[in-house]
């Protein structure tokens, strides 16, 4: 989510991080900092500053810290929201610790409390702040073995570089879940969280892999894994462009962040399942069985692909906690007069947090009395900032247009909250609990293996990507993928697609399907599984070119349709996880089909700030 890079060598250390930061600014641009040391005096300087990188570069522009050793951030909030004390680089009570992290601390609350009670101080609200505090608690004049102790008090997904003023000529950086290289230069090497920031300088890269820890000197790198011992890594020559490294070598970052949506959704359940799997934490919201049970009714508002992980959400809330939920477009609910109290929960869902009309949806729920939660990825946006209380999806930056790991990511928040709510109200039996949040668990491996094989659909894409119309058609939970399967070929593709809940065809639009016209057909919900085939059945006897979508192990579908693709078996309710994806990759690889330009579709804007 954020961006961090490192320097140590012969040359001025600010240097580097300035630029290197300037490269990683698309990750996160809340803040920034750098820490730089020069072996002498009696500090290590820390500057940094809330909003884009230019205001640091501003602040230091007279007086550049000097030093040939340092560290640097770009920040995209997690906990803490923007601030100049939230920024990174994060140090110890001493100043003498400084470090910066990308990812998240899950165990953070706990190891903060045990380093008050020691004495310690903290500036921040961040989870990263523990980290020089531990260091300086563990460092008895060996930062190496002190920065192991601290990597074995940490859980979650970290990149992370640490830096200690006794030792000016050495940053020691580990990983786990996050990105990190060394760049290897002459007589300087250099760190960083992505290639980007390092292209300009070398090609010559060592890539660390999870609990590596690496001792970076100005001429020597030397690595060990988890228990110590040495690794012998190969050099990787970074063969991109700057543009392409920009997008981690892939050709849109429509697709990169299609291929993020494992780590996304990692990131959105880390912490969130208790060990156990028997219920869910939202440590955030802190509600009662008492607060839970004053909901009369939930009303879940958004636009456009936030609306549809709405739709998904009123399924989970109300299968599993058993709650009445009303979803709506934010843009119509404002003006229908609705029915609120204050019993009446509002959830609005927005990846930008910024889009105007689901931020006049939220003020008007608030002011006929709802309570309010925000669900979106951006720390301090104005939804985030207006509503009661808030969850983050914890995405990371989405930069193509076309949304893909924010909806994901909204949908295991959405059903998080579903599960949490049903907890309070016991409303789930025990056994069930724990097989839904131990399959959701598994849903991050299940996302990368069906994201593993894209050729199918490449070739689907080239073979229909001329087709004026595509048809969509699911029931229960495949229906509301269905839509969001829809808009994502809409909107990139510029082709006619509509999405329709496979029982209602009949009333109407089946007189639409004729011969060669593309029906992707979604069949996961076992409850409605035979309904769905006979709904095939009538499309395919118009002799529609039918794409089932399945999960492995069926056995019918492809007995009534042209193709199937298959996802991984879960449970039905998690399945929409999976069976978004192909449609995401239909799109994109019909979009490129046509000749389109994927991530910046004709019309459309990433935050719609208009009404
Ligand atoms: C479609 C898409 C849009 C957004 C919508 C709401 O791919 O991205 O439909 O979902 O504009 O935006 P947010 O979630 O930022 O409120």
């Amino acid at each position: 989510m954020c961006g961090i890079v490192g320097y140590v060598g012969d040359k001025q250390a600010a240097r580097f991080l300035i630029e290197g930061l300037t490269k990683l600014e698309y990750r996160g641009y809340d803040s920034a900092g750098i820490a730089v040391y020069n072996g002498e005096s009696d500090a290590i300087r820390v500057e940094k500053s809330v909003g884009r990188l230019a205001e640091l570069e501003k602040k230091i522009d007279s007086n550049v810290p000097v030093g040939c050793m340092g560290i640097g951030h770009t920040r995209w909030a997690t906990h803490g929201g923007p601030s100049d004390l939230n920024s990174h680089p994060h140090t110890d009570c001493t100043g003498d610790f400084a470090v910066v992290h990308n990812g998240i601390i899950e165990n953070y609350l706990a190891l903060k409390e045990e380093l008050i009670e020691a004495g310690h101080v903290f500036k921040s609200e961040t989870d990263t702040e523990v980290l020089p505090h531990l260091l300086e608690t563990y460092y008895e004049g060996d930062f190496e073995a002190a920065v192991r102790k601290v990597l074995r008090r940490i859980e979650g997904s970290y990149s992370i570089v640490f830096m200690s003023k006794a030792d000016p000529d050495t940053l020691i950086c580990t990983k786990q879940d996050n990105p990190l290289v060394i760049g290897l230069g002459e007589g300087e090497n250099f760190i960083a969280s992505d290639i980007p920031a390092i292209i300009a300088r070398t090609r010559r890269t060592y890539i660390i892999n999870d609990g590596e820890v690496a001792v970076v000197k100005k001429d020597s790198v030397w690595i060990t894994n988890r228990r110590g011992e040495p690794i012998t890594k190969k050099v990787f020559e970074v063969n991109w462009n700057a543009e392409a490294a920009e997008k981690g070598g892939y050709e849109h970052f429509m697709l990169k962040e299609i291929h993020e949506q494992p780590k996304a959704v990692r990131d959105t359940l880390s912490g969130r399942i208790a060990k156990d799997d028997s219920a869910v934490i939202l440590d955030e919201l802190k509600w009662t069985a008492e607060y839970v049970n004053s909901f009369s009714k939930v009303f879940i508002i958004a636009c456009g692909t936030a609306y549809h992980a709405g739709l998904v959400g009123k399924y989970y809330i109300e299968n599993l906690a058993r709650v009445p939920v009303e979803v709506d477009i934010a843009s119509e609910f404002r003006y229908r007069k609705p029915i609120i109290d204050d019993n009446t929960l509002t959830i609005v869902v927005s990846q930008s947090g910024e889009t105007i009309d689901t931020l006049a949806a939220l003020k008007e729920a608030k002011r006929l009395g709802s309570k309010t939660m925000a669900v979106t990825n951006v720390v301090g946006s104005s939804i985030a900032r207006e509503a009661d209380q808030v969850v983050y999806t914890w995405a990371g930056p989405e930069i193509a247009v076309a949304s893909t790991k924010a909806y994901t990511t909204q949908l295991i928040v959405m059903f998080l909250l579903g599960a949490y709510m049903a907890g309070l109200r016991g409303t789930v039996e025990d056994s069930r609990m724990r097989e839904l949040l131990g399959k959701l668990r598994n849903i991050p491996a299940q996302i990368s293996e069906t994201l593993e094989d894209v050729d199918p659909i490449k070739a689907f894409a080239q073979q229909y990507g001329y087709n004026d119309d595509v048809f969509f058609l699911g029931r229960a939970l495949d229906y509301h993928v269905a839509l969001e399967g829809s808009l994502k070929l809409k909107e990139i593709s510029y082709i006619h697609a509509e999405a329709y809940a496979a029982g209602e065809l009949k009333h109407g639009t089946l007189a639409l399907i004729t011969r060669g016209i593309p029906v992707v057909a979604l069949a996961t919900q076992r409850s409605v599984y035979e309904k769905t085939l006979s709904n095939i059945k009538e499309v395919k006897a118009r002799d529609a070119v039918v794409i089932g979508v399945a999960a492995k192990g069926d056995t019918e579908l492809h007995k009534y349709t042209d193709h199937v693709i298959f996802v991984p078996e879960t449970d039905e309710l998690l399945i929409p996880l999976l069976t978004v994806l192909p449609l995401q990759l239909l799109a994109y690889y019909t979009a490129l089909t046509r000749g389109c330009d994927v991530d910046k579709p004709r019309n459309l804007a990433k935050s719609v700030t208009v009404e």
